[in-house]
């Protein structure tokens, strides 16, 4: 049985050079050329064999933890997040860690932070300027980086959010130049380096902070934020989580869920204001969610998965063969690093009729399986925030659609631009605010209400 399937011949410095500014295009390219299963070389990676046919991702999904290693393909980013971070940690670390982090993102408890998601979008769509076109993406970012400061971290004296607010930007917006820093973690010791270990450092103060008022809470058994529930968590033998291990989990929750939702949020009126009959029928949706409708949550629901369907965030995730595999007819050596690729396979016809289309209907009623629909990755490393994402992006749209009114577009799509590892609108999601809505009514509780004084971690 060969070993590798077939790929590029070009030179393992332009396929990175290529991967880094044309990836969407590139792997699509490579699909057309070499078939489901190609093979690419990439610089400080090494051979990725993508995958796009969803038989063989659930080998890979399915597969045993101990052979497929993905905190080992997310080792570039130890150091921000710290070696201790559940994203880095693989086999039962990994398990454990995991574990004792499951909690805090469960349906009910992300349910609790529904009323912070969307008063936090409120007070910013209250600013946005009306009858001028802006790029969006940086209220979203902002808006999703106070959710998490508030709901993960916690944070609420007006002067340590502040400085968040400023500290946090400044570490998680890092350019390609600091990427190289924190995947050697060893650089930040040499000048053109040290600027990163101090933003770093910064961030960590604050973060260590909130951690020490944390533990000395009276209060904190009562407290429903991610990090105080992380501070209670204990696994069978009663061990709890060190500070050290707080800050990893806390920055990693913060690199992993600020700009992928904001990302995510910003597509999402990309899209709407390019369909105007779905703008049309998503506005309904907002005021049926508000008034505690079901249906209207549904269809919010369903155009956040369609945002994810057809301009997935993150484009394909990685896990590295620890021994040989067999998968699509090829005898995988291990150190290789198996990538299903999320967004190939979202734009595959024989799973989704014409998969060009923006049709959040096709996901209303809709259950896509874990191997056709894969925007936040899966098996045992599938996004812990998964259920926090979709709430907040159904929280933060229906607040949107509810207060302003949107000015639809003849323009062309924005065209997916790379970051770091995520795809962003070209333009920062351009849209234009064209009148102000009165004042809405207040939102109806919908969802699994919990007692403020129970909490389901212990
Ligand atoms: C639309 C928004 C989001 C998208 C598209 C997204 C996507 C992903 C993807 C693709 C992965 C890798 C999964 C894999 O390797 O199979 C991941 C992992 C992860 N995400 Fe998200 N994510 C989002 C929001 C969030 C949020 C809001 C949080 C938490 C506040 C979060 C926390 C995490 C964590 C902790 C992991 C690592 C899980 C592990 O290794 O066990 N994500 N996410």
């Amino acid at each position: 049985m060969q070993k590798l399937p077939p790929g590029p011949r070009l030179p393992k410095a332009l396929q990175t050079a290529i991967v880094l500014r044309h990836w969407p295009r590139f792997v699509a390219w490579a699909q057309r050329r070499y078939g489901d299963v190609f093979t690419l070389r990439i610089a400080s990676v090494g051979t990725v064999v993508y995958l796009t046919n969803p038989a063989d991702i659930k080998t890979v999904f399915a597969g045993d933890p101990a052979v497929f290693h993905a905190g080992e393909a997310n080792a570039m980013l130890a150091g921000l997040v710290g070696n201790s971070s559940v994203l880095l940690l693989d086999d039962d670390l990994h398990r454990d860690r995991r574990r004792l982090m499951m909690a805090p993102f469960a349906r009910d408890a992300v349910a609790r932070q529904s009323a912070a998601m969307s008063q936090i979008a409120a007070e910013d769509i209250a600013g946005w300027p009306v009858g001028v076109d802006f790029p969006v993406a940086p209220k979203m970012s902002a808006i999703t980086l106070e959710v998490i400061l508030r709901t993960v971290v916690g944070a609420s004296d007006p002067a340590r959010l502040a400085a968040l607010r400023t500290a946090m930007p400044r570490v998680l917006g890092l350019g390609p130049w600091a990427t190289l820093a924190i995947g050697s973690p060893g650089l930040m010791r040499h000048l053109p380096w040290r600027y990163v270990r101090r933003r770093i450092e910064q961030a960590d103060r604050l973060l260590f902070a909130e951690i020490a008022d944390r533990r000395a809470d009276k209060d904190l058994a009562a407290r429903t934020d991610v990090l105080s529930m992380l501070v209670r968590a204990a696994d069978d033998e009663h061990r709890q989580m060190t500070d050290r291990e707080l800050r990893d989990q806390l920055m990693t929750l913060l690199a992993a869920g600020h700009d992928t939702t904001a990302t995510s949020l910003s597509w999402a009126l990309e899209r709407l204001t390019r369909h105007p009959e779905v703008l049309a029928k998503a506005v309904a949706a907002a005021e049926d969610s508000a008034a505690g409708d079901p249906a209207g949550d549904e269809y919010l629901d369903a155009i956040a998965k369609e945002t994810l369907r057809i301009r997935p965030v993150v484009f394909d995730v990685g896990r590295v063969l620890k021994a040989p595999v067999d998968i699509a007819g090829y005898h995988l050596p291990a150190g290789v690093m198996v990538a299903p690729g999320i967004g190939l396979v979202h734009a595959n016809p024989a799973l989704y009729e014409n998969p060009d289309r923006f049709e959040p209907d096709r996901m209303l009623g809709a259950t896509p399986g874990p191997t056709t629909w894969l925007p936040f990755g899966g098996g045992n490393r599938r996004c812990l925030g998964a259920t926090f994402a979709m709430a907040e992006m159904r929280i933060v749209l229906r607040e949107v659609l509810r207060r302003v009114e949107l000015s639809t577009t003849a323009a062309a799509g924005e065209r997916q631009r790379v970051r770091h590892v995520i795809l962003e609108p070209k333009h920062g999601a351009v849209i234009r605010v064209c009148s102000r809505r009165a004042p809405p009514a207040p939102v109806v509780a919908t969802g699994p209400a919990a007692p403020a004084d129970r909490c389901p971690v212990e």
